[in-house]
């Protein structure tokens, strides 16, 4: 069957509202429903049926399974919130702030276990093992990317390889994650997965990058994220780490300032730290480098060797990824 994103996109949200994570103690299920259902891109759902229909037809049998990563991922931002202290999710209140931080972790854990159980119930046995190997791999990695981000914001420096690593980590893997198990359900060869698995590495890069640049500049209403919280938490994202790179001595100074006050306004720090972004066009650098990993992941794309019209639908995904404002 062709590939419809609309009919993809419908289908993810039908799987997402059927899904019952349980119901007592309410307060350990309630935040599971709620950050499930604030909607969200369904990014990785959608790489996931990609990554099947790259191969083969029948995507529509994998919506199941490709709930499994948006779940994991809903985890992942749950946890993440209250490491980072974020007000804002999905445009609306965090699972932290609405309910509070124990709710938050313990929904989370158990999110975390319904994954495997979800992948256990919706993986053919034959490639369970391959599966579920890769998926604590990858599960691990953003475990390390997370640290690594929490890590940095203690540093004064972090060089711009250290933070490609650590975004890599963070956020990439579970991208070419989610094709390549929709390839490997696909009966893909090990040449096509590793070239989709590369594909959404980049994209997840470029991505991170996106979101990085969204959190500075993006529109408040857009976004459903607090803008200028990683300037708040003194993140070293590639906004401020090449800042860094460019700031003459005054500049640096104002930045080091901002990064070691304890004490501060937080609009007063957001917009001291911005308008040394754009003194230095860190903006136009960081949509640069973000368009060279996009090139990257369109080469491994092209490498992957698809038929016209699954490339071309893989391609276009992409470029909304790329075209977002959320
Ligand atoms: C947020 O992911 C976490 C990052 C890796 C930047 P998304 O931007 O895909 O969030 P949702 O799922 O659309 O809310
Ligand atoms: C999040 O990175 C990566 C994971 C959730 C694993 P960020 O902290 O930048 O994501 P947002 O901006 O809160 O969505
Ligand atoms: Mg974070
Ligand atoms: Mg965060
Ligand atoms: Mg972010």
């Amino acid at each position: 069957m062709e590939f419809d994103f609309l009919t993809a996109q419908a289908a993810i949200e039908k799987a997402i509202q059927q899904f019952n994570p349980g119901e007592n103690p309410a307060e350990l299920y309630a935040p599971i429903r709620y950050i499930m259902s604030l909607g969200g891109k369904r990014m990785r759902p959608m790489l996931m049926l990609l990554g099947k229909y790259a191969v083969a037809n029948d995507w529509q049998k994998e919506v199941q399974a490709a709930i499994a990563v948006e779940m994991f991922h809903s985890f992942t931002l749950l946890h993440d919130d209250i490491m980072d202290k974020a007000p804002l999710r999905r445009g609306q209140p965090t699972v932290h702030e609405k309910w509070n931080d124990n709710i938050a972790l313990l929904s989370g854990d158990a999110m975390l276990v319904k994954t495997y159980d979800h992948l256990l119930e919706h993986t053919p046995p034959a490639l369970l093992p391959t599966i579920l190997h890769r998926f604590g791999k990858t599960a691990v990695e953003v475990c390390e990317g997370q640290q690594m981000d929490m890590n940095f914001e203690q540093r004064k420096r972090v060089e711009m390889e250290e933070y490609i690593t650590m975004i890599r980590l963070k956020t990439a893997v579970l991208l070419g994650f989610s094709l390549e198990m929709g390839a490997l359900l696909g009966g893909a060869s090990p040449a096509t997965v590793a070239n989709l698995y590369e594909f959404g590495l980049q994209l997840g890069i470029g991505f991170q990058l996106k979101d990085d640049i969204l959190d500075v500049y993006g529109e408040p209403d857009k976004f459903g994220k607090q803008v200028g919280g990683d300037i708040i938490a003194n993140k070293k994202t590639f906004l401020l780490i090449r800042a860094l790179e460019l700031a003459n001595p005054m500049q640096t100074r104002e930045l080091d300032y901002w990064l070691s006050v304890d004490d501060f306004d937080p609009q007063n720090k957001v917009d001291a730290v911005k308008e040394i972004y754009d003194q230095l066009h860190i903006r136009q650098q960081a949509e640069e480098a973000m368009n060279s990993y996009f090139d990257k992941g369109f080469a491994a794309l092209a490498a992957a060797n698809l038929a016209p019209e699954r490339f071309e639908t893989l391609r276009a995904f992409a470029q909304s990824v790329i075209e977002r404002e959320k």
